[in-house]
């Protein structure tokens, strides 16, 4: 009689017992196994134990002498081995299936520590975010000059801006931001609504104001590539400008004589300091860049304090700008 019962258990078959075969004396005697193991777990003794239950020389041998056992006797190994053999692979099918449940489980708890961690970042950004509001500095787009923009233009500014606020959220010294001039239902807005996921929880301030009603003079800075004066530093005590600008057909010096008029001091990019002009075959050069790769430059330069390593990650090779070898 076998006994099989759960894993990790003792398996006898069959119990101390001679068998009885018809075989006579010399079988019976081949015939007598006692099989008592303790399963290991990758289940290599219930194969060890299965070769122990080869069908036995003695009774092939037999044959000759003992005509018309010789055949029971075989049957009766070969019915001990398939039952073996279905114990083995029900077991080997209850290990893979525990194995399985066990990998699924381990995948569901690092997913749940991934979600876990994702959660945190986005408080610490949060929070990094509404310490910016507190403390600066503050950075504006000013969106008041849409009219001057073709539809095209507009939906390409809707997606710097989501650019520009992607990466301020991932930011470590983030600026606080804010939409000026941003009338509801005009284009830019529809645009940002429609292109932009998530943008009625933007942490920012969004007004149709203009940043003059909004921020003391003496702190507002307005940046535009066509400015005489190089940016030096970012001060948390300012306010920074960006004009809400695509021009595709551009319209040069249009933020700089709009801040001359408002009397606001105006500092570009240090492009012209840091990088000189390359010869490319479209003898193409341009200091201008869009608001987002003007924002990445301030970020740069918060977190690095190094304008190379600002300029670095602002200027494209497209600007038919390079840095001079000595300030590499
Ligand atoms: C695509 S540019 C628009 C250029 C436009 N011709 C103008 O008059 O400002 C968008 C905005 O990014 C900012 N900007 C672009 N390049 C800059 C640079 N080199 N230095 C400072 N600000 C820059 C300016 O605020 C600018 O208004």
């Amino acid at each position: 009689m076998s006994v099989a019962e759960g894993h990790g258990e003792m398996i006898t078959y069959p119990e101390d017992k001679t068998e009885e075969s018809n075989c006579g004396s010399h079988c019976d005697q081949r015939q007598t196994h006692t099989v008592a193991y303790q399963e290991k777990q990758d289940g290599e003794n219930l194969w060890d134990t299965f070769g122990l239950l080869q069908i036995d020389p003695g009774c092939e041998n037999s044959r000759d002498q003992f005509t018309g056992n010789e055949s029971c006797c075989s049957k009766n190994v070969l019915r001990k081995q398939r039952h073996w053999e279905k114990i083995v692979l029900a077991k080997k099918s209850k290990r893979k299936h525990e194995r399985e449940r066990r990998k699924a489980r381990r995948a569901e708890e690092k997913g749940a520590a991934l979600q876990h961690s994702k959660w945190e970042l986005k408080a610490i950004a949060k929070e990094r975010l509404l310490e910016a509001k507190e403390t600066g500095p503050r950075l504006c787009i000013d969106l008041s000059m849409t009219s001057h923009m073709t539809q095209k233009e507009i939906s390409r500014l809707a997606a710097q801006i989501r650019r520009l606020y992607g990466s301020n959220k991932k930011a470590p010294n983030p600026f606080w931001l804010y939409l000026t001039g941003f009338v509801k239902s005009s284009p830019i807005y529809e645009a940002c609504v429609r292109m932009n996921d998530g943008f009625a929880n933007y942490l920012m301030d969004v007004t149709p104001e203009s940043y003059l009603d909004l921020f003391p003079l003496e702190t507002i800075v307005y940046l535009t590539p066509d400015a005489e004066n190089a940016l030096e530093e970012v001060d948390p005590q300012k306010v920074y400008i960006l004009g809400g600008l695509v021009d595709e057909s551009i319209q040069k010096r249009l933020t700089f004589q709009r801040a001359q008029e408002e009397q606001l001091p105006t500092a570009r990019l240090p492009i012209q300091e840091y990088m000189v002009k390359n010869i490319n075959t479209k003898n193409y050069h341009s200091t201008t860049l869009a608001i987002n790769q003007v924002f990445d430059a301030l970020l740069t330069f918060r977190e690095t304090k190094s304008w190379v390593e600002a300029l670095k990650a602002a200027v494209s090779p497209g600007k038919g700008y390079v840095f001079q070898d000595r300030t590499l």
